[in-house]
């Protein structure tokens, strides 16, 4: 029988301040190209440090365009987790260059400093680093390899909006050149869909303006010539990666609740710690001293050959009492795509070790105490 309350392990949180500012954006003059996505760019450059924001449709989007700004092509390497979403991978892909992987530390499930050194080569031009589950990377060790071998850094932060690195916050591009955000509905904080770049750089910031809008620009200092006042030039090969003002309007509000939010992620997980701590079934990620998570995600990590059950077993009948969680992340090498590629199992063993034992629980601000007890306590049902 299925339980009355559902629960995943992730979603957004909508107020009424949320809704009456897209309500308000609906009744304006601008539902796109307007000022709620400069209002939302200058919101996130505040709040992170960086001196330039581009707003993008999704993450995705913003790991295309990060790949094409640093003119990544045909015969470069591009190096990432194995232990994250596709979309990480899939950006050297869409530019014709090679996706490649370095295993995680088992003990934070990032990417780790000495498997990138491991996988460097001399095509490598590009790191894609993830801070899984909002926990930061290394960034000043994977910046040191970076300079030390001619290579670019793009931090993949999807999950990590509201993360520290070192008393700096995610996002101020100080040990990269980018970092690219999501702002998709199960994140830290939504847009519907959405995503980011930031960049401390003059010259990426305004080539990454031009290939969000088709490579158009109407800045008359750098027309080739000037017909009248409609007259636009395309000068790069670019594409609609637009974000709305609707969906500006909604990342203004939710970036407004950010403090709030990390808090109570971080109680939430602090509740899960305190459930779990004392079986020796279960274990958890670990944080490191250089961060302070806001954390995306809670996973949980079971020894099934204690628990005496499959994870399909356990994962099914938590379904059956309201917990549609999810596993992140089937390493991205085992994908069939990509082992068509030529990846196959035993490649990133910590990544593939990873993914058997481990369970996301859900975690996000809407959440109550008597939520989470009797999430912990079906958990504990199930797993008796
Ligand atoms: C680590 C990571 N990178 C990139 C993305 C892509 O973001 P989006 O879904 O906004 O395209 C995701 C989305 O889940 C993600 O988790």
């Amino acid at each position: 029988m299925k339980s009355a309350k559902q629960y995943s392990y992730g979603k957004q949180c909508i107020d009424w301040r949320d809704v009456w500012s897209v309500v308000k954006t609906l009744k304006s003059n601008f539902l796109t190209k307007g000022p709620k996505v400069a209002e939302f760019e200058k919101a996130i450059c505040d709040y992170t440090g960086a001196k330039y924001c581009i707003a993008l449709a999704n993450g995705t989007a913003a790991l295309h365009l990060a790949m094409l700004a640093l003119d990544v092509k045909e015969g470069d390497e591009v190096l990432t987790s194995p232990n994250t979403f596709l979309a990480s991978a899939n950006c050297a892909l869409y530019v014709g260059a090679t996706p490649k992987f370095a295993d995680i530390d088992p003990e934070t499930a990032c990417i780790s400093v000495a498997e990138i050194e491991k996988n460097l080569t001399a095509k490598t031009k590009v790191l894609i680093p993830v801070h899984f589950a909002g926990q930061s990377c290394d960034m000043e060790k994977i910046k040191q390899i970076a300079d030390k071998n001619n290579l670019f850094v793009v931090e993949d932060a999807a999950h990590a909006i509201g993360s520290e690195y070192k008393n700096s916050k995610v996002g101020s591009c100080k040990f990269s050149d980018m970092v690219i955000f999501s702002f998709h509905p199960v994140k830290n904080l939504t847009t519907g869909e959405g995503g980011a770049i930031t960049t401390n750089s003059e010259k990426i910031y305004k080539k990454l303006l031009l290939l969000r809008s088709h490579g158009m620009s109407k800045d008359t200092a750098s027309l080739t010539k000037n017909d009248g006042p409609w007259y636009y030039e395309m000068h790069d090969f670019g594409f609609n990666y637009r974000l709305t003002d609707i969906q500006a309007a909604l990342g203004v509000s939710q970036f407004k609740k950010i403090n709030k939010f990390a808090k109570r992620r971080k109680e939430i997980v602090e509740f899960y710690r305190q459930e779990f701590l004392h079986d020796r079934r279960f274990s958890f990620l670990q944080e490191r001293d250089y961060s302070k998570s806001c954390p995306h995600l809670f996973p949980l990590l079971i020894d099934f050959v204690e628990v005496k059950m499959s994870k399909k077993e356990i994962f099914m009948k938590l379904q059956e009492q309201g917990l549609n969680l999810q596993i992140h992340y089937i390493p991205v090498h085992l994908q069939p795509f990509y082992k068509n590629l030529g990846f196959k199992e035993g490649d990133f063993p910590n990544a593939e070790k990873y993914y058997e034992k481990t369970i996301s629980l859900p975690l996000y601000f809407g959440l109550s105490n008597c939520d989470l007890s009797h999430i912990v306590n079906t958990v504990k049902k199930v797993i008796s």
